[in-house]
């Protein structure tokens, strides 16, 4: 009786653990959980929530004909930029007092210039432009790495 399971059962034995644990590697609305050495922020929580809809979005561009699936996506990302700029940057409590309201100021201007962004590829979406959306895809991008560069702690990069 000394026999190796077979791999599908571990598959169903370790999928079986994982919900007795309530382990998931995607556990983002539980506010208490350790994850990558500190605890989730809750603008944590929102970029992950835009970074799933942004390679949808990805997706979507190369897609015409899903363009107007696409540009809802977009408006879920809206929202939660919305939401982002509800909270600040784990980072600002480490940023001299003297200096923190010019950095919260310039986290909420570059929050802005993104959303003007986006409201110009969801435009471009409607319109069926797709190689305006393709253009502004890579602007948004340029612009992602700049904000994190800036706003988001050098170790999570
Ligand atoms: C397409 C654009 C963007 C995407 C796809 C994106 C995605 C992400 C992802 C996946 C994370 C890690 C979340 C986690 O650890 O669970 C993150 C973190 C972060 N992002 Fe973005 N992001 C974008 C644009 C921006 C912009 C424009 C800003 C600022 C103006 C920004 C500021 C931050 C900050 C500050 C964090 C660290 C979270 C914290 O401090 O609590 N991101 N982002």
């Amino acid at each position: 009786m000394n026999k190796v399971l077979p791999p599908s059962l571990t598959c169903i034995f370790i999928f079986l653990l994982s919900l007795g644990t309530g382990y998931s590697a995607d556990n983002h609305d539980n506010e208490g959980v350790v994850g990558e050495g500190h605890e989730h922020t809750p603008l944590e929580d929102e970029m992950s929530a835009i970074g799933k809809a942004w390679r949808q979005v990805k997706r979507g561009a190369r897609k015409p004909e899903n363009n107007a699936d696409t540009a809802k996506i977009v408006e879920t990302i809206l929202v939660h930029v919305e939401k982002s700029m509800e909270y600040v940057p784990m980072m600002t409590e480490d940023v001299l007092e003297a200096d923190r309201d010019a950095f919260v100021e310039a986290y909420l201007r570059e929050m802005g210039v993104f959303m003007a962004s986006l409201k110009e590829l969801h435009a471009a979406f409607k319109a069926d432009d797709n190689a305006k959306a393709n253009a502004l895809i890579a602007q948004l991008d340029e612009h992602r790495k700049m904000s994190h560069g800036e706003f988001r702690p050098p170790e999570d990069h």
